[in-house]
């Protein structure tokens, strides 16, 4: 499936993709910074921001339309950089689509499958979203993605990009990360860059979770962002910004 996206800037093309329950609009705080270095192109996974829905939402379905938005766009390889999601959707890139992939940034995500408890959780979450509408998952969600200390017009932004989502692509991205595999084996096969970023004060994938994965990636630089929750990208723009383009510029 084509996807719709947000593209700019020229310069090592570098692929974003947003979390979950949000749309490419996640990384407007770090486009204009982004695009002074690169071909920026921020996707809406399916089913999310506008890009058309299926019944299905596998991390694997999402990486191919990845790829074949990419290949639409006459892009062979970018640097994939992933949140949360969009990092589980890099990680099923790395495993369909690794002649695409040229560097990996997985930002505040994980690599482990859902426990039985967390996917039957999925599965009631989807329902009540299909019952009750993005606002459960605003509801759901809200209390996790920042830090306490996040200023009131990034909560009001992140909230927005929830509420303009529709029921059924937030409840098959649900699924579909409730039925992700172990991505943990995948890890020790990366060989290309690879730098991983976490908020400081992430709850969902905690710094000690992403210690743990940059640990099982050979060469794999490792940055945390102070005071920050979950999407860091979010609550320290600049400091994310920064820290890609630094670490793209060293290895240029
Ligand atoms: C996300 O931010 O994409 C989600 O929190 C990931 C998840 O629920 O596993």
């Amino acid at each position: 499936m084509r996807l719709l996206f947000k593209a700019a800037g020229e310069g090592l093309p570098l692929v974003l993709l947003h979390g979950f329950p949000l749309s490419a609009a996640q990384w407007d705080p770090n486009f204009a910074r982004l695009r002074e270095r690169h071909l920026v192109v921020a996707m809406n996974l399916r089913g999310l921001g506008g890009s058309p829905a299926a019944e299905s939402a596998t991390m694997e379905e999402m990486a191919d339309d990845v790829a074949e938005t990419l290949g639409a766009l006459g892009i062979a390889r970018a640097a994939v950089c992933g949140c949360s999601m969009g990092g589980y959707v890099a990680l099923a890139m790395w495993k369909r689509h690794r002649e695409r992939v040229g560097a990996l940034v997985l930002a505040d995500t994980r690599a482990v499958a859902d426990s039985p408890e967390q996917k039957a959780g999925r599965e009631e979450f989807a329902r009540a979203v299909l019952e009750g509408g993005p606002a459960v998952a605003a509801e759901r969600m809200m209390p996790k993605l920042l830090s306490a200390a996040a200023p009131e017009g990034t909560r009001e932004f992140v909230r927005s990009l929830i509420h303009a989502n529709r029921a059924q692509g937030l409840a098959a991205a649900l699924r579909g990360m409730g039925a992700r595999p172990d991505s943990t084996p995948l890890l020790e096969t990366i060989d290309v860059p690879a730098l991983l970023v976490c908020g400081a004060k992430d709850t969902i994938s905690t710094p000690e979770e992403m210690r743990g994965l940059a640990a099982r990636i050979r060469g794999a630089s490792y940055v945390e962002l102070p005071g920050a929750g979950h999407l860091s990208n979010m609550e320290a723009p600049g400091a994310f910004s920064d820290t890609l383009t630094g670490f793209f510029k060293e290895r240029a």
